[in-house]
């Protein structure tokens, strides 16, 4: 794994081995009207490494994301980018620090009329000054990394899902961020598509250093790349640890989770509604 540059490393507290985190979430509080959806979520990512988070549908795993990439901002709580708050920023002061965070969203679509090329150079032409000849040069790059190298011609409508999350992978990492958020990368895919986008985020974190935070429901994919999940239940963190730890927690909502038995509570989720037992693990 390529070392953590000096400026992240820190004697305070708070980081795990002394490393601090690139994002803070701290008691984030948020509800749309009804019961809350995060009731004092709070998770330090650390650098460089994959977390996983988990939950039942509706829980507020994409809500999370949200946050930490300051598309809704909390009713109460802070996020905190490299220790910079942000959850108060305007939308002109997000920008220098969205080009550092890389999005691959539960819907993230291609534009279907542009070729994967102009898809993937799109955000490069957003946002940063680089000449023509280096953003061609740069989504050569993106589409060596994803294993399509060579595709810039072809139209989405030409490929497949596993291709089309490729294309989309691509596209996040063009602009070189320092961490890249991915909700649900391999829904809809099969198990060996699946594995070859787990692969990527693996190799993401290895190669380049990526801080990934991935949202998923396949236990599968959780239990090959994550270095820690965090499982939300109930607006609150439920569990946070290894998935080894996790297969071991005697908190029942967890083992029921991982072990997907069926229970009628399982229909229709109400946010905020799974009574809190027990501790934070
Ligand atoms: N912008 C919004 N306005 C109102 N309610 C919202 C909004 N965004 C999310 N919610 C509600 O917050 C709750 C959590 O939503 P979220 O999308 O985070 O769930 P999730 O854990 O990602 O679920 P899934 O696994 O199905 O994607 C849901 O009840 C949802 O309806
Ligand atoms: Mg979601």
């Amino acid at each position: 794994m390529r070392d953590v540059p000096n400026s992240l490393r820190t004697d305070a507290a708070g980081g795990e081995g002394g490393v601090a985190p690139i994002i803070r979430v701290v008691d984030l509080h948020k509800a749309f009207g009804g019961p809350p959806v995060l009731d004092g979520v709070s998770i330090d990512f650390a650098p460089a490494k994959t977390t996983v988070i988990m939950g039942p549908s509706g829980c507020g795993k994409s809500v999370t994301l949200k946050h930490i990439v300051g598309l809704l901002k909390p009713d109460s709580g802070q996020v905190f980018f490299d220790g910079q708050r942000v959850d108060q920023l305007t939308e002109r002061q997000w920008a220098p620090i969205r080009l550092q965070i890389g999005l691959l969203f539960q819907m993230g679509a291609l534009f279907d009329s542009m070729t994967v090329g102009d898809n993937i150079e799109f955000p490069l032409i957003e946002h940063t000054p680089l000449s023509k000849a280096e953003r061609r040069e740069r989504v050569a790059e993106a589409l060596k990394v994803v294993d399509m190298a060579g595709a810039e011609a072809r139209m989405p409508s030409q490929l497949s899902g596993g291709q089309r999350k490729r294309v989309a992978l691509a596209r996040a990492i063009v602009v070189k961020p320092r961490v890249v958020l991915y909700d649900e990368p391999t829904t809809g895919l099969d198990p060996i598509r699946s594995d070859g986008i787990n692969e990527l985020i693996i190799k993401l974190r290895n190669t380049m250093g990526v801080t990934n935070i991935v949202v998923t429901h396949d236990l599968a994919s959780a239990r090959k790349i994550a270095d820690r999940v965090v499982m939300l239940l109930g607006g609150k963190v439920a569990a946070d640890g290894s998935f080894q730890s996790l297969e071991r927690s005697p908190d029942e909502r967890v083992q029921h989770f991982l072990t997907g038995t069926y229970s009628r509570d399982d229909d229709d989720p109400v946010p905020g509604a799974v009574p809190a037992r027990g501790e934070t693990t």
